[in-house]
């Protein structure tokens, strides 16, 4: 209430004025914050103001070049930002990925009105114990983290300080490949853990392999207490990627999983979970019962699996805010035409499994080889935001509340040429979802 007040007023006074005030860290209710990942260069933060033309709304505040090499994935932690680097950490001579820790800096306006002060600053960086740091969460009570290494084949845990800090890595889970799978193009000739994942429970780790096609269920503790409890097994050729999680109620979580091969998504019910945070959990070691209850392709509708053969490549899976929609991002490897958004409406209580997810129909990414999209934290989400890695584009969608497709372009910005090598462009792009800013001033 206090922060929104004080962004008014930012707006209609002088700077001289503003700086004798005290800080603001929410943004103002019209113009967003994100940050983005883009290898090249670091972790950017940029403005959105939705009120300007597409090409003018996104403008670059703040390039930080302390995320190592290759920054490739952005958590946000309220006033902290948790990111990877692919590789080299500590130094060129490594082929160990790393994970950092940044305190947001953000507060006064400057001149003439216009975001002032916005920056990252480094807090801590551990080497995350493999080649090809992809991901990393960080688990509800903000204790521990999980950084998912695609080629070292590993998934490293590691102690949160409560001021950020991340300890170096408690454990250090190594996957082996029985034999391997039928994914062409090298994506399952070893294991490629691709994330590692905490419910909303904070009770589970998932860990996603896609070069195994198994996902590892981990029950989390503390970062001293990660005890492996089960292991899913999908279907050759499957892929699994990413998750993202839905609260039924207080025993039942549902899971959805893109998956990067077969191009789906996939329903999982979740039951046993411990949602209820007013209350400690009774039985530590629950009994998590998992079942799949749907699989919907990401290209078309009804259920079909596409061949492993990388023509298409699904990336990332996001509900809308209200839980009514599912957006799942398609990668087209053999076109260059702009890649797609497929979209769903959700049904969690119909009580018939395959009609959970019904696919809708898809819009255009602008842009090729969407990795990553993430969407704004209004309770509308008005917006969706998507990481072109190949056309190095960020792009802005205005979505339809009521219906789930978007309805227009809102924000283009161009970070580098078309870049097929797909080192250079933007990895993942993230929301700012504000925060009490106080504890920063503190000290
Ligand atoms: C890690 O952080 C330290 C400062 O704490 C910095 O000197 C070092 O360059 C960082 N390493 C990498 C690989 O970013
Ligand atoms: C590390 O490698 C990168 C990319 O290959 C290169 O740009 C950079 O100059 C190297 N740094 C050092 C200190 O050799
Ligand atoms: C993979 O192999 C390593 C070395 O043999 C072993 O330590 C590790 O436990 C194995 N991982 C799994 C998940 O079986
Ligand atoms: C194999 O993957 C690489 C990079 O992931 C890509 O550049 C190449 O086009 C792919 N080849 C085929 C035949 O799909
Ligand atoms: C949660 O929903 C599931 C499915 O409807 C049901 O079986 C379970 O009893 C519910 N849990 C609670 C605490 O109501
Ligand atoms: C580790 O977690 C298990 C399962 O929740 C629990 O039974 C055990 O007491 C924990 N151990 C420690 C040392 O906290
Ligand atoms: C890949 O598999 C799909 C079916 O899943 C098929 O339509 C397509 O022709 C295949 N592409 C190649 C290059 O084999
Ligand atoms: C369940 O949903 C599927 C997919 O929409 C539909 O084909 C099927 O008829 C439905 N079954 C029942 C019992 O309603
Ligand atoms: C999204 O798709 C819908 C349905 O095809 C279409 O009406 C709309 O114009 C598309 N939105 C954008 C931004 O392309
Ligand atoms: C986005 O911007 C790029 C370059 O800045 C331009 O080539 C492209 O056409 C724009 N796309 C849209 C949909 O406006």
């Amino acid at each position: 209430m206090l922060a929104i007040h004080i962004c008014s007023f930012f707006t209609f006074y002088s700077f001289i004025a503003v700086y004798a005030l005290p800080a603001v860290c929410m943004p103002t209710s019209s113009v967003h914050i994100l940050y983005v990942a883009l290898q090249s260069r670091g972790i950017l933060t940029l403005s959105f103001d939705p009120s300007k033309s597409a090409q003018t709304s996104l403008e670059i505040l703040d390039t930080n070049t302390d995320a190592g090499f290759m920054p490739g994935w952005l958590m946000d932690g309220g006033d902290k930002i948790y990111s990877i680097s692919r590789t080299h950490f500590p130094t060129n001579a490594s082929a160990s990925g790393g994970v950092f820790s940044f305190q947001k800096h953000r507060a006064q306006y400057g001149e003439g009105g216009l975001p002032g002060v916005y920056r990252l600053e480094l807090l801590s960086n551990v080497t995350s114990g493999g080649l090809g740091a992809v991901y990393c969460d960080v688990s509800r009570d903000g204790r521990t983290v999980g950084v998912a290494n695609i080629d070292g084949s590993t998934v490293s845990v590691h102690p949160l300080s409560k001021k950020g800090i991340i300890g170096e890595a408690s454990y250090l889970f190594k996957y082996n490949l029985s034999h391997p799978g039928p994914g062409t193009n090298g994506s399952q000739i070893q294991s490629n853990p691709h994330e590692a994942i905490f419910d909303p429970s904070g009770q589970y780790m998932f860990v996603n392999d896609r070069g195994a096609d198994l996902i590892y269920v981990y029950h989390v503790d503390g970062p001293d207490n990660v005890t492996r409890i089960s292991t899913v097994v999908m279907p050759p050729g499957t892929g699994p990627r990413h998750t993202t999680f839905r609260v039924f109620n207080s025993t039942r979580t549902f899971m959805y999983l893109v998956s990067e091969l077969d191009n789906t998504v996939r329903v999982f019910t979740l039951d046993g979970v411990f949602n209820n945070r007013d209350r400690e959990p009774t039985a530590h070691q629950a009994s998590l019962n998992i079942m799949l209850r749907q699989t919907a392709s990401t290209l078309a509708p009804g259920s079909s699996r596409t061949s492993p053969n990388d023509t298409f490549l699904a990336s990332e899976v996001a509900l809308s805010n209200d839980g009514k929609f599912a957006y799942v991002s398609n990668r087209a490897t053999k076109t260059l035409t702009s890649d797609t958004l497929a979209i769903y409406s959700v049904h969690p209580n119909i009580g018939n499994d395959s009609a959970h997810l019904v696919y809708l129909g898809q819009n255009n990414t602008y842009g090729k080889i969407p990795r990553h999209f993430s969407v704004s934290p209004d309770a509308e989400t008005r917006y969706v935001a998507v990481a072109n890695e190949v056309s190095q584009n960020l792009v802005i969608l205005e979505r339809d509340p009521a219906t789930g497709f978007m309805t227009g372009i809102k924000g283009n910005i161009s970070f580098g040429t078309f870049d097929v090598t797909q080192n250079l462009g933007p990895a993942a792009v993230i929301w700012d979802r504000g925060y009490d800013c106080e504890s920063e001033w503190a000290g």
